[in-house]
């Protein structure tokens, strides 16, 4: 994220300035909702109408995915979700500059002290090529590659479904009655949402946040409650290689990462999890896998290429339950998932992500 060498440069200039990156930011939920509700509504009314393919979701899946991406319904839904996602990160209004506006404020946010152990650095930490590859979600540069880009990924969510607190609050909630861990590792913490929200659920818990991000967790760290902050911290690691010590966790978690990563990290990162948690210690994800429904499954594998999300079909092709079985762990159940108490999951009144749980414990011996 560059500096603008134009930007406003009085304090009324700037208070405009940020207004109408706001109401353009409005504009964009606005037209997202649009694009979720009434326009994949018409999507699904155009294809049960237009396209005529028998077996759709097997032998006929090429030919009914053909015709589909033939109709203009589609290639507008699909221009829609490219574009406002485009617009919403990029661009003189868009969230990058938002941040860029109010570097000075929010790194002297961060210049706040922490309590001793809140927060821990690691400067000389390599990144995964896989990390780096790609600017995911469309984000300039990701999360890793800027102080404040934790700032600008905050924004992005904010408004949205995944932005939505109830989003972690309704996952920890399927864990509390499974559970009763002591020492809580959440992999790909972001921001520190879902860990504060394992924090929150589990108050007699010590719960650990870890990314590759130095700018995540340190945001993380700063946005953390006073009345949390005893019980939690952030350090910057990998999740295939954490160097934490072994059997230290009754419950690893993560929110939104596996799809992150492509399939030979998520082998890694399955073997890590086995060697962090105690014997009998639960894993538990909440993230994506593909729709059996075959247009729900089209426009889920195009939304990896619209959206800049790299490895989400080689995700999708993973067999997790077997995954987890050959590393060692047993009872898997993997579930779905709804994101807020108005989601349809069968069928969806709007286009929605196929959210999934999926948890295994550790074998005992
Ligand atoms: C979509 S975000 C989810 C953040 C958070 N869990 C939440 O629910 O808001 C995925 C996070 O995973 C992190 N990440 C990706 N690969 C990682 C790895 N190998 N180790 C640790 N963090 C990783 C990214 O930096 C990013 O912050």
């Amino acid at each position: 994220m560059k500096a603008s060498a134009q930007g406003p440069t009085n304090p009324s200039r700037a208070a405009l300035a940020d207004r109408e990156r706001q109401s353009y930011q409005r504009f964009l939920a606005a037209a997202r909702g649009y694009w979720a509700n009434d326009m994949f509504a018409a999507l699904r009314r155009h294809v049960a109408v237009e396209v005529q393919v028998n077996d759709p979701a097997g032998a006929g899946r090429d030919e009914f995915e053909a015709q589909v991406k033939n109709q203009p319904t589609y290639q507008l839904f699909a221009w829609f979700e490219r574009h406002l996602q485009r617009m919403r990160y990029s661009g003189p209004r868009g969230l990058v500059a938002g941040v860029e506006a109010r570097r000075e404020h929010l790194a002297a946010e961060l210049a706040q002290p922490l309590p001793q152990g809140l927060l821990e650095l690691d400067p000389d930490m390599d990144q995964p090529a896989y990390y780096t590859a790609c600017d995911i979600h469309q984000h300039p540069g990701g999360v890793g590659a800027d102080t404040l880009a934790a700032y600008v990924y905050r924004d992005a969510v904010r408004g949205g479904v995944v932005g939505k607190s109830t989003l972690h609050e309704r996952f920890t909630k399927q864990l509390t009655s499974r559970c009763r861990p002591s020492r809580v590792l959440d992999l790909g913490c972001g921001f520190g949402r879902s860990s504060h929200a394992f924090a929150a659920a589990f108050p007699d818990a010590f719960v650990h946040g870890i990314d590759l991000s130095a700018s995540c967790v340190t945001v993380a760290a700063h946005e953390t409650p006073e009345a949390l902050r005893p019980r939690m911290r952030f350090t910057q690691a990998d999740a295939l290689a954490s160097e934490l010590p072994a059997n230290d966790f009754d419950l690893v978690t993560s929110t939104m990462l596996l799809h992150e990563m492509p399939e030979a990290a998520v082998h890694m990162l399955i073997a890590e999890t086995g060697r962090l948690l105690v014997p009998g210690g639960m894993v538990a994800h909440l993230d994506f896998l593909p729709p059996s429904d075959p247009l729900l499954r089209l426009v889920y594998e195009g939304h990896a290429e619209r959206n800049n999300e790299p490895y989400l079909l080689e995700h999708s092709r993973i067999d997790l339950a077997s995954a987890y079985k050959a590393a060692g762990f047993r009872s898997v159940e993997i579930h779905d998932f709804a994101e807020d108490e108005h989601a349809r999951t069968d069928p969806p009144h709007s286009w929605r992500l196929p959210w999934k749980i999926i948890l295994a414990v550790k074998e005992e011996a």
